[in-house]
This record gives C-alpha cells, structure tokens and sequence, in this order.
C-alpha cells in the first residue's frame, strides 16, 4: 500500500510526525445516536455498520497497516437479550454483504477475542471471514467480538504455564515479549493510536497491554456520525503529539 499512504500522509497529517501504524477504536454511542434521534437503539447499531463501511475504506485509502474495531465487548452479554440478537444479526448480515469487498480490497480480516462458540453460525462466518482474506496483504481489519483484555491476558498466562508444566517452556523464559507473544493481537503491529466515540474517556476493558504506550484519543462524535474527516482529525492529533516511551523528548537535553 506504499504509493496511496506516501501520497495522502502529507494531507492528512498536518501536525509534522508520523502516522499511527496500528490504530484501534471503541465504537461507542450508537444508542445515544439513537435517542438523539428519535429512534430505537437499533437503528443506532445499523447506522454503526455504515460508520464501520466509512471508516475501513477511509483506513484503506489512506494507507494505515491495522486498524481494530471494538465491536462487542464480553461484557455487552450483560445487554438485554433482544439487543444481543440485533447486534449478531447485524455482524452476520455485514459479513455475508462485504466480506466479497473486503477481499477484492485485500484487506485481511482477523478477528479476536473469544468468537461465538454457542453460535455455529456466527462462528462460521467469523473463521469464513479470517480464512478467505488470510492470503492478503493490504490493510489488516481487526475485528475484537466477543473481546476483553483481562480475559485475553489471563488466556495468555494460561497458555505459558501450559508449556511451564509441559517442560517446554522456564519460568525465566517469561518475559512481556513471551507474554505478548500469546495475546490475541500477536504479530500485528505495536498500538500506536486508540480512538475512543461518543466523549466515555475509559478503555472498557479494551486493549489494555496492548495500550501502555499508545496514544489516547477522545471525540466528542457518536459513532454512527464517524467518518474520514473523524478519522483525520485524530490522526492529526495523533501526528502533534510527542511520544516519549519514559525517555526524554526526542530534541531534549
Ligand atoms: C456501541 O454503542 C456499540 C456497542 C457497544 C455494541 P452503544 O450501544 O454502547 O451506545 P451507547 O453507549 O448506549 O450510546
Ligand atoms: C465498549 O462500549 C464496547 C464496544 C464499543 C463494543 P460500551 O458502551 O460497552 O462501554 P461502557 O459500558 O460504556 O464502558
Ligand atoms: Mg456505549
């Protein structure tokens, strides 16, 4: 993707540094949109899809490698039944109408989290999903459902002391590196950028390893209004921030 991203860096950067490689953001006010208009929370969630749309074909174009979409939480369980099966029912019906797209866009779908083990059919085209972009190399589309960080942190412990006690693997040999090895996100780029809707300044269990030195920026926008001018006025942000990562500036002394 290198010729799209060197001719729109300078557009859409403005603040002098780089883009953000790796980008995630939290989808938040879908049912405040809703209200605001007179609507059920629904047509909220269904105007949502339409942000998603915008923004991977924003995210595309301009030529950023990842980006993460927080799409279901494992605490949205917690959700009325009735909202629950709205929201499947719109993942499903997404995949089934853009998953062709995506692909002829070669964009690579992963998704993380725990899926849908009690939905074979959710299941099913999650992996369909994953397995037809796999071959890719465009934008990675990451897609968190059924997703939290302390469970994802937890299964990754889990799976070290599985090797610990199969003598495959010292317990010196745990190291963040080893740790961040068995994380969902393995192998995508470092975080650079979470971009959370709707004015919530919280994480939500989002990302929460994956976040320590990322960038953190909160819009005031509900995210079915999300769109590449959103988009661009975070990466904006994102390029006028200076990052340290606990040393001194850069052009410091
Ligand atoms: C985000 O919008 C979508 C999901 C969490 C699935 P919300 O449904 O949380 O919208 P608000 O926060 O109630 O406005
Ligand atoms: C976070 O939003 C989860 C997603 C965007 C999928 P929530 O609306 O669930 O977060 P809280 O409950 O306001 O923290
Ligand atoms: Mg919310």
């Amino acid at each position: 993707m290198g010729t799209p991203r060197a001719a729109d860096e300078a557009d859409v950067a403005g603040g002098g540094g780089a883009l953000p490689r790796h980008v995630a953001i939290i989808m938040d006010g879908n049912g405040r949109w809703a209200k605001a208009h007179g609507m059920p929370r629904f047509e909220g969630h269904r105007r949502g899809v339409e942000a998603v749309r915008r923004t991977v074909t924003a995210a595309r174009e301009i030529g950023l490698e990842a980006i993460t979409l927080y799409s279901f939480s494992s605490e949205n369980w917690s959700r009325p039944m009735a909202e629950i099966s709205e929201l499947m029912g719109l993942l499903k019906r997404f995949i089934r109408s853009d998953l062709r797209d995506l692909h002829a866009n070669n964009v690579r779908v992963r998704i993380i989290g725990e899926g849908h083990p009690g939905d074979s059919e959710v299941q099913a085209l999650l992996d369909e999903a994953q397995a037809v972009t796999q071959a890719n190399t465009g934008l990675c589309l990451t897609v968190a459902f059924n997703y939290g960080a302390r469970n994802e942190i937890a299964r990754a412990a889990r799976s070290l002391a599985v090797k610990v006690a199969a003598g495959t693997l010292r317990p010196e040999d745990i190291t963040a590196d080893a740790l961040a090895g068995e994380l969902d996100t393995a192998g995508l780029p470092p975080l650079d950028l979470v971009i959370r809707t709707s004015g919530e300044q919280r994480l939500s269990n989002f990302l929460l390893w994956q976040a320590a030195y990322a960038e953190l920026v909160f819009l005031p926008v509900l995210w079915p209004d999300f769109d590449r001018g959103w988009l661009e006025r975070a990466l904006g942000e994102f390029t006028r921030r200076e990052r340290r990562f606990g040393g001194i500036e850069p052009r410091g002394y």
